[in-house]
């Protein structure tokens, strides 16, 4: 017997049944996002060629203008968010303002989009992962214009969010709030088909990522966690293992997978920290939590924050479970709202298994 492949598609039509006042405008705007990075993954699997083809900034052979592939993202998501008429307002990394969607197919849209159209774009150059993060929202206001405050939502009211990974193979993952579902794009096809249903994340992993060249700018409590995980102990498999590509999405899938912890704190350079809420730290945490893991500034969650900004950063502290719940222990004891004398962190470090404290 053949058994066929679920195609994203497929399986959004069938999963609207959990939904049970669902027009299909979410189903349609997932479907949109979708044919969306198809054509961006186009553009990323040729980005080697732009060298032979003419460089960023000047003009192609057929006389078209060589784009920044972030902008080239940018530009194919609110197209097609555009043309597909769910959405009412688009946020993105690459605009200062929101966009307001006003095409005439537009005009009963209750979504709203926040995203990352190319996340790690640094990498692109040099053939490395790079992503893209969305997050839905639906609009809060019912009369009129929507506007920035129905932007401006905490992270549990996402109906949906999820990450494309242009990657050694392209995949999508996304949740809508019932579990994590990852696609591959089976590029002979041009579909993405389910190939890692339920996705759960060990709640305990072995992999640490972090951008540890700002070591010296770090709160001393990450500084902290960073030994625990290089101390050597036979009982908890450490030392740990350090894994950082430099792009967000392509650091948490692999941890999502494999188990681990991803931070990105505050640095005395960033007091906020670097990765924007709304359109990298939110989806991911939804992600994350919904894949059995957890997401913090190091003190509280991630999706419990109300934002104040379009672009609010957040520090982040993302993945397994127990890892994160003990980088937060380390941030408690070390970093902020902590009065024990120093006596008393000895003995806590003790109780955490760590003898003779971390310097
Ligand atoms: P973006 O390319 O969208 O600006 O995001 C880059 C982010 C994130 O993807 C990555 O993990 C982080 O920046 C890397 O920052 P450092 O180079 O400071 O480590
Ligand atoms: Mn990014
Ligand atoms: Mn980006």
């Amino acid at each position: 017997m053949v058994c066929g492949v679920k195609t994203l598609g497929q399986f959004i039509i069938e999963k609207q049944a959990d939904f049970p006042y669902a027009k299909g405008e979410l189903s349609r705007l997932l479907r949109d996002i979708a044919i969306a990075a198809k054509i961006v993954n186009r553009e990323v699997n040729k980005a080697g060629l732009v060298d032979i083809l003419g460089d960023i900034g000047t003009t192609n052979i057929q006389g078209e203008e060589q784009k920044k592939l972030d902008v080239y993202a940018n530009e194919q998501f609110i197209a097609a968010l555009t043309s597909g008429g769910e959405c009412c307002i688009v946020a993105t990394e690459e605009e200062d303002d929101i966009i307001h969607i006003e095409s005439p197919v537009s005009q009963n849209a209750k979504y709203i989009v926040c995203i990352d159209p190319l996340d790690g774009s640094s990498n692109t150059d040099v053939n490395v992962a790079v992503g893209t993060i969305f997050s839905i929202y639906r609009r809060k206001s019912t009369a009129g214009k929507a506007s920035i405050e129905d932007v401006l939502q905490k992270g549990t009211a996402q109906v949906a969010a999820g990450y494309i990974i242009y990657g050694s193979s392209t995949m999508l993952v996304y949740t809508t709030g019932k579990g994590v579902n990852g696609f591959t794009l089976d590029p002979s096809i041009g579909e993405f088909c389910l190939s890692h249903p339920e996705m759960k994340m060990p709640e305990t992993g072995y992999l640490y990522s972090i951008n540890e060249g700002n070591y010296v700018h770090f709160p001393e409590g990450v500084k902290k966690y960073l030994k625990y995980c290089q101390v050597e102990d036979d009982a908890t498999r450490r030392p740990y293992t350090s894994r950082y590509i430099g792009s967000m999405v392509g650091d948490i899938h692999r941890n999502l997978i494999k188990g681990g912890i991803y931070i990105y704190p505050t640095t005395s350079r960033s007091p906020n920290g670097k990765l924007r809420l709304l359109y990298e730290c939110n989806p991911m945490a939804l992600i994350i939590e919904q894949a059995g893991g957890k997401a913090s500034t190091g003190f509280d969650r991630i999706l419990d924050i109300d934002p104040t900004e379009l672009h609010q950063r957040v520090p982040i502290f993302i993945g397994s479970k127990n890892m994160v719940e003990k980088a937060e222990e380390m941030m408690r004891i070390y970093t902020k709202k902590s009065t024990a004398p120093e006596e008393k962190l000895e003995t806590k470090l003790a109780g955490m298994g760590i003898v003779g404290g971390l310097d």
